[in-house]
């Protein structure tokens, strides 16, 4: 076969065959349009034309080789064990009485840019503030809802005091973004960064760091030997310190906590942690300050989930706008009907459940 020729078969096959062809051979072919796709596979044909075209072929027999409509199974069979059997129980369960399923306008309805509003603090941010004037705080809320307000303002805070500040968090890329944000809000003269990476005005008064960074600069402060002055520490901020409960780099935001300078106060912000009480407990039982801790579960931006099947058609994933509690199984019909077809369109027949 010549490219050409190749090329054209190719194009000739459903979306669904190429994208089964492209399985193990191109990352993320989901993503890609139908003439991409092909373009990526003559690409990875290269590597073993052979091999390539022997798979295509087998798939355009397999496909053609198929049944046009599956003969209808017998009573016994389980429900449960086949793709076409789903799909005629899920068209009964559709015939129930049930609400009416959202439509796709409705759950797009919303989404974009709010008009600017003036800025106020919430209840919960406010809480925070005053806390840390007498202890350590956790910070645990939900994501989006405004932990960097609270980090700012600490800062702030405690930079007028002549204190200086240090932010951890567990990535670089993090650490880059909140030098940038902060170099803004703060001044470029006020605010250094160390990383494994990028060393930028170690002596500015508020300080950005890998979590690693500050564990070990504590370690060498025990050590007597620092290159940061650590005895005009006024704060501590721990991003993402869910990180607590990471297998394997956990250790260093707990060494981090039992190094972290008595006079200082730690900020611990995230979305994630599960038992953040025990943790404001530990932190009491260590430190020579309480530790409050600042909870609150109410999304501020709620959630919509939604199924993007290959095709590009966009539904919502549940019948209900938001995303259901207790009641997993309220499908969209829409988002139902599209999986079912892209798994029999795609699932080899003798892997279907
Ligand atoms: N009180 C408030 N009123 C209105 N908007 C706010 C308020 N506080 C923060 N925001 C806005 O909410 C958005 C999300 O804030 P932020 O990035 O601080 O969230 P976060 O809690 O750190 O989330 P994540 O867990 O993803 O890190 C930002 O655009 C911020 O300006
Ligand atoms: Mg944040």
């Amino acid at each position: 076969m010549t490219t050409e020729e190749l090329e054209q078969l190719l194009a000739q096959q459903p979306i669904a065959l190429l994208h089964r062809l492209a399985r193990g051979r191109v990352q993320r072919h989901f993503r890609t349009g139908k003439r991409r796709l092909i373009e990526l596979l003559l690409r990875h044909s290269a590597e073993n034309r052979a091999g390539f075209e022997s798979d295509l072929l087998a798939l355009i027999g397999e496909r053609t080789a198929r049944p046009a409509a599956p003969p209808p199974r017998p009573a016994v069979q389980p429900a449960r064990h086949s793709a076409e059997a789903r799909r005629a129980a899920s068209a009964h369960q559709e015939q129930e009485p049930h609400e009416p399923a959202v439509t796709l306008q409705a759950w797009l309805e919303g989404i974009g840019v709010p008009p600017p509003q003036p800025f106020v603090p919430d209840p919960w941010q406010e809480d925070a503030l005053a806390k840390l004037q007498t202890g350590d705080v956790i910070v645990s809320v939900p994501t989006g809802s405004g932990k960097t307000y609270v980090a700012v303002e600490a800062a702030r805070r405690a930079m007028e005091e002549n204190r200086t500040v240090i932010y951890a968090s567990p990535l670089k890329a993090l650490s880059n973004t909140k030098f940038t944000e902060f170099s803004r809000i703060f001044g470029a003269d006020r605010v250094g960064i160390l990383t494994g990476d990028r060393r930028d005005n170690g002596q500015a008064p508020l300080l950005i760091m890998t979590t690693e960074i500050l564990r070990n600069l504590l370690y060498d402060a025990a050590g007597g030997e620092i290159d940061v002055r650590l005895d005009t520490l006024g704060l501590v901020i721990m991003d993402e310190s869910q990180y607590l409960a990471d297998p394997e780099r956990g250790v260093v935001w707990e060494e981090t906590i039992i190094f972290c300078p008595s006079q200082a106060r730690l900020l611990l912000l995230s979305a994630s942690i599960g038992n953040p009480h025990d943790i404001a407990d530990w932190l009491t039982s260590i430190r020579s300050t309480p530790c409050h801790l600042i909870k609150h579960s109410k999304r501020t931006v709620p959630l919509r989930a939604g199924y993007l099947h290959p095709d590009g058609k966009l539904t919502p994933l549940f019948r209900t706008l938001g995303i259901p509690h207790g009641h997993p199984g309220q499908w969209h019909p829409e988002a139902k009907r599209l999986f079912a077809r892209y798994e029999d369109e795609t699932m080899p027949s003798g892997r279907r459940r």
